[in-house]
């Protein structure tokens, strides 16, 4: 699972909805003063790793990651500080390392001298595996710009917590939901995260699942495939919803929340373009004997890792509900893991991002 939940990073990096990200960035810097936030379901860290690399986030921040996923959290231990100080930051353990409440500090001077890159820079120079149709550079605005454009140093203060989302104690100007909320009951997600956020506060969920899953090439049983797929997410899985972000949004509104921005944040995951002559996940050419992957980083794990959750999930689904075959279910998947290998395999969902501040619509949005 951990390693699934690194090598998906550079998918979300691709999807995340640059209108949403600049307007929740616009919320924390519109904060007075240090901005507290903490993330549910936060998996190994990536995102914390992503916002601070994208120079997304203020002057002052006490960050944590909170996920119920004992190992996610040793192995975002780890992740968080490499990663940060690949991207320029000077960190420090304040205390014990080794000690289950041990808090992480990281600096970075100013702009100028980090190494890792915002999104403009990201977008402009795509590295060899990158797709450059993946974003457009415009699609930075003048909030996240103007976040990374300080001189100020930044300081992160960075707390990590294995609980489950529900059942912590923490007050934030920003609560940070990410590929999350379609995994548990929405309403009662949003009841609790209420009492989470101070007053004003805001709720950044993106990359939530709205209902679409899709594979290339199609193929004839894509559609039975896809409806068996979501039923065990609605009917069978313990919690989420197939259809999570729009429930997000009925939600939001039903709770009185303010939508500040959505947007879709669609995963595709394919080949890298054109080249089919294998390189190894760092992006370079393979050398003779080394693993090759016709995909971007590791995305190629990314797909074993959801043919083999589709796998599970429709093994669990009751033979009476699949119009399918299990012998033209295991040929579709036969196919599927074939074109992987030989990297003709690519996937599609659909998700969308949210951005909400908890209390009274005011502008008339929603
Ligand atoms: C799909 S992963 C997303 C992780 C991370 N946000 C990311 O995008 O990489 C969902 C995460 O939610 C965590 N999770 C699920 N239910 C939870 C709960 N009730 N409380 C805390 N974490 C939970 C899982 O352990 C997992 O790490």
């Amino acid at each position: 699972m951990q390693a699934y939940l690194e090598a998906k990073r550079t998918v979300d990096d691709r999807a995340l909805n640059r209108r949403v990200l600049d307007q929740f960035v616009a919320a924390l810097t519109a904060r007075n003063g240090p901005v507290s936030v903490v993330e549910l379901g936060a998996g190994v860290g990536t995102m914390l790793v992503r916002l601070a690399t994208w120079g997304c986030l203020p002057e002052r921040v006490s960050y944590r990651l909170v996920d119920r996923d004992a190992e996610s959290i040793t192995r975002a231990r780890d992740l968080v500080p490499d990663e940060l100080e690949n991207a320029g930051y000077t960190v420090r353990w304040r205390d014990d390392r080794a000690a289950e409440s041990a808090t992480l500090v990281a600096t970075r001077d100013s702009t100028g001298e980090f190494t890792g890159g915002n999104c403009r820079e990201r977008d402009e120079t795509p590295g060899p595996l990158e797709y450059t149709d993946a974003v457009p550079a415009t699609a930075t605005t003048s909030a996240t710009a103007s976040a990374s454009a300080t001189t100020t140093p930044t300081t992160l203060t960075i707390t990590f917590t294995t609980a489950d989302a529900f059942e912590i104690e923490a007050q934030a100007d920003a609560v940070i939901a990410a590929a999350f909320l379609d995994l548990i009951d929405v309403p009662a997600a949003l009841e609790s995260i209420e009492t989470l956020l101070e007053p004003g506060g805001v709720l950044y969920a993106p990359i939530t699942f709205d209902g679409g899953t899709g594979f290339v090439p199609t193929d004839p049983l894509d559609r039975d495939i896809e409806r068996c797929y979501h039923h065990h997410m609605d009917e069978i899985r313990d919690g989420g919803s197939s259809r999570a972000g729009r429930e997000l949004l009925t939600t939001l509104r039903r709770r009185d929340w303010e939508t500040l921005a959505t947007g879709g944040s669609n995963w595709v995951v394919r080949p890298a373009c054109g080249d089919h002559s294998g390189a190894d996940e760092a992006g370079s050419p393979g050398s003779p004997g080394s693993h090759t992957t016709h995909y971007p980083a590791s995305e190629q794990l990314v797909l074993e890792h959801i043919l083999h959750t589709i796998d599970d999930a429709l093994t669990a689904v009751p033979a009476v509900m699949t119009p399918f075959s299990t012998a033209e279910q295991e040929q579709w998947h036969d196919q599927r893991r074939t074109a992987l290998e030989s990297g003709m395999f690519g996937f599609v969902a659909h998700n969308l991002d949210v951005l909400a501040r908890c209390g009274p619509t005011v502008s008339g949005q929603s």
